[in-house]
């Protein structure tokens, strides 16, 4: 039987590369994107396409209502990927931002599970990842909103998998080191366009944080990984008989994990804002 999965956020990046190797792989994708632009460039690559705004309730009634449409009511699994990072010290952002923040970062993919446990109940199957970050294990500065959100979603994800303990509906959460996809060029735009960096009691750090992102398209962090680690990992969430918690990808994220279990707070603090000010 050909397993069927609904992603977000395929115009780019870990999306994008999950869409194709899960295709060629022989699932029934349906990759979903924001802007019609991006629908139809997915379409082109053969990729059965929907558009997607998780920001908006409506726009995943309809794509779910679309899909249940095509596969006769049933849907394997969801891969929660849409998201975008809100830089900035915290003094320096606004409740507007933060809000922005959580609509595509939790909200939507809160809105998102909470429509597909029906369906999965019902088929008495289904897998659910969730595309978080290292950053919501641990907390770096200026990252505070973005920080904010996927905490929120791992406490949400490690929720829900205890509820479903009993079922076979499997939830597992992948949190990733740095990745090379658009992600830190999105982030510099939105950072630019909204944090106000000259007048901030910060402006001194955000040049380093600025130079950190805009060498974004050239240079990226050491042991950046490539999107299809990342997909090899869901790989697993998605066939494994026994699928994992948590998968960190990459060894940054790995290392992470383990100092958050062995520092003390203000050693791992200390390790960060080093990082973080470099
Ligand atoms: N790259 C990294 O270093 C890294 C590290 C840890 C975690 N992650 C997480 O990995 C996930 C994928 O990011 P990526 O690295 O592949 O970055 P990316 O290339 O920027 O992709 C992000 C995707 O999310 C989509 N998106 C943003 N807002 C959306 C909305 N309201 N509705 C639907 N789609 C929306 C973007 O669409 P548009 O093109 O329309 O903006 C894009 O397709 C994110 O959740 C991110 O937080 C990334």
């Amino acid at each position: 039987m050909q397993k069927s999965i609904l992603i977000t956020g395929c115009s780019s990046g870990v999306g994008l590369s999950a869409a194709q190797i899960l295709h060629k792989r022989g699932y029934r994708v349906f990759a979903t994107a924001r802007k019609e632009s991006d629908v139809k460039k997915l379409s082109a690559l053969g990729l059965e396409s929907a558009q997607l705004d998780v920001n908006n309730s409506h726009s995943i009634h309809t794509v779910l209502n679309h899909i249940l449409a095509k596969t006769g009511g049933t849907l394997d699994a969801l891969f929660n990927n849409a998201g975008f990072g809100q830089t900035g010290a915290v003094e320096d952002l606004t409740r507007d931002l933060i809000r922005e923040q959580f609509e595509t970062n939790v909200f939507g993919p809160m809105e998102l599970v909470m429509r597909v446990l029906p369906i999965m109940r019902k088929q008495g199957h289904g897998r659910i990842i969730q595309n978080t970050s290292i950053l919501g294990i641990v907390a770096m500065p200026y990252y505070g909103a973005y920080n904010a959100s996927k905490f929120a979603l791992e406490g949400f994800s490690n929720t829900l998998r205890q509820e479903l303990r009993d079922t076979s509906i499997f939830v597992s959460i992948m949190a990733p080191g740095p990745i090379k996809t658009q992600f830190r060029g999105n982030a510099l735009t939105i950072y630019r366009n909204t944090v106000p960096q000259d007048s901030s009691v910060h402006h001194e750090q955000y040049k380093n944080l600025e130079n950190y992102f805009s060498t974004a398209e050239t240079k990226h962090p050491p042991m950046t990984v490539t999107p299809d680690v990342a997909v090899k990992q869901l790989i697993h969430a998605l066939e494994s008989q026994r699928p994992k918690a948590h998968y960190y990808i990459g060894i940054p994220a790995n290392l992470f994990a383990w100092m958050r279990r062995l520092l003390p707070d203000g050693a791992l603090d200390w390790v960060l804002y080093k990082i973080a000010n470099h």
